[in-house]
């Protein structure tokens, strides 16, 4: 059959609050066009984010109802543990309550001034966290990885050249190689299990730690599966195991490929590590057997694990993305291709040429996005990475705009709408204005930020 159909029914719905055009262009204008400001009962389709805002399944929920929320020793942390090792088979896992906690953790012990840590690309909460601790965050992506058009099947991968110099250059200012998989920040590109064995190799032959930032293991995986030849004929569970066999611990947020609306982990091999981090967590997350989560999180999570990895889910997830990427392209609209696992990316300053980027073409994007079909995107160009810390302002590399496919939450005809929208954008793409920001705050300002439209 030609259509890969949603391998679900539903059976509990949350309805959307239609809005008009008109309500919806005051509506913007009233939070000084930042999205983040909306109430998102006045978004038709939310695409900020594919973080926690998933739909659970059945089993998912019943698994809630089983939860046990003893503060030491609850058999719902046991089959969280279970259900986390029979993937990735760590000696110690650590429950957070998201991703950013677990990196904060593994920060307090292998950041610190002085220390530097390579990755393809570092998502900002992982730098945030590395430059927190008064270390440097650097990114060694493969260059195909910086060119939105360019068709590499693994633009996540690592720059394994580059990867060796840094180590031979910095030494023994470096405490851990990370890898992000799939590569968020550059388009959710995943990386291949040869370039995972690969930067592995390379991280141990000089006595380093190798710590894969795991949030979208499962959609790489499927990449993987379906990209790399040596990996067809296997299972996407032990594909899974196998990326993670060679690294020595790994973060996770399973606001992601967890399907859970909040949770984490940290895991490392490393039993002083380990016994080290836990002290961390008991201080500030919570008991070693359910560190940020209630019981109820973990079972769920628990769950979670067991769907994420089905292949018939992945095939639509993945399919959903590249259907609307396809769709997109042939409108004649700048997208990053290939399709990455969890949202698309439009290329904004080829689109709006007429706008330049410290007047934020993706802004204009996603604001006229939300006006003419309730869709709230995320800018992720001059507006997230313009402001330098000496106050001035600098293009970013590149004026995307994400839209970031929630799991399991929305339909075929969803994305067939979200295309229409596009279609209407792109008849008044040349007519669209830039913007300005009015007022914002020291730091991370794309959050609460105030726009005028020029
Ligand atoms: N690493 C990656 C690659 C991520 O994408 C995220 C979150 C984190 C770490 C942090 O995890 O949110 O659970 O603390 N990404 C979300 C996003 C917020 O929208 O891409 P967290």
């Amino acid at each position: 059959m030609k259509t890969i159909i949603e391998p679900f029914r539903i059976k509990s719905v949350e309805p959307i609050r239609m809005t008009t055009r008109a309500e919806r262009e005051r509506l913007i204008g009233e939070v000084n066009y930042n999205l983040f400001g909306l109430h998102s009962d006045d978004v038709l389709i939310d695409l900020l984010t594919d973080s926690g805002t998933g739909a659970m399944s059945a089993a998912q929920w019943a698994a809630v109802m089983r939860g046990d929320e003893s503060y030491a020793g609850s058999p719902s942390f046991y089959r969280f543990e279970a259900a986390v090792r029979n993937l990735m088979p760590f000696k110690r896992i650590i429950p957070t309550h998201q991703g950013r906690a677990a990196e904060a953790i593994l920060f307090s012990m292998l950041g610190g001034k002085g220390h530097v840590i390579p990755n393809n690309t570092h998502f900002d909460t992982t730098r945030g966290n590395i430059e927190a601790s008064g270390a440097l965050a650097h990114d060694l992506v493969i260059e195909e990885g910086k060119d939105p058009q360019n068709l590499h099947p693994f633009k996540g991968n690592m720059d394994l050249d580059k990867l060796r110099a840094y180590l031979a250059e910095h030494g023994d200012a470096v405490p851990c190689v990370m890898l992000t998989i799939t590569n968020n920040a550059g388009g959710g590109q995943p990386v291949s299990i040869e370039n995972i064995r690969a930067t592995a190799e390379i991280a141990h032959e000089f006595g380093k730690l190798f710590i894969i930032d795991g949030c979208r293991f499962a959609e790489n995986a499927y990449f993987i599966k379906t990209r790399e030849e040596s990996q067809k004929d296997r299972s996407i569970e032990d594909i899974v195991r196998d990326c993670f066999a060679v690294a020595d611990g790994m973060t996770m947020s399973a606001k992601k490929d967890g399907f859970a609306n909040i949770g984490g982990w940290l895991a490392l091999n490393d039993d002083a590590l380990a016994t080290e981090a836990r002290g961390h967590l008991i201080r500030t997350e919570g008991f070693p057997t359910y560190g940020g989560m209630s019981g109820r999180d973990l079972d769920a999570l628990a769950q979670g694990l067991s769907e994420i990895v089905d292949e018939d889910y992945l095939r639509y997830r993945i399919r959903t993305n590249a259907y609307i990427v396809e769709r997109l392209d042939a409108l004649g609209i700048p997208v990053v291709k290939p399709a990455g696992g969890h949202a698309v990316f439009i290329d904004a300053r080829a689109w709006l040429p007429h706008i330049d980027p410290l007047a934020y073409p993706g802004q204009a994007v996603a604001v006229a996005l939300y006006e003419i079909g309730g869709i709230r995107s995320c800018e992720i160009g001059s507006v997230m990475f313009g402001r330098q810390p000496d106050g001035s302002e600098k293009p970013a590399a590149m004026e995307l705009v994400r839209l970031a496919i929630p799991r399991r939450t929305y339909t075929q005809s969803h994305a067939d709408y979200i295309v229409e929208c596009f279609e209407e954008l792109s008849a008044m793409a040349p007519t669209l204005k830039g913007y300005r920001v009015t007022q914002e705050p020291a730091l991370m300002r794309h959050f609460t930020c105030h726009f005028e439209k020029l």
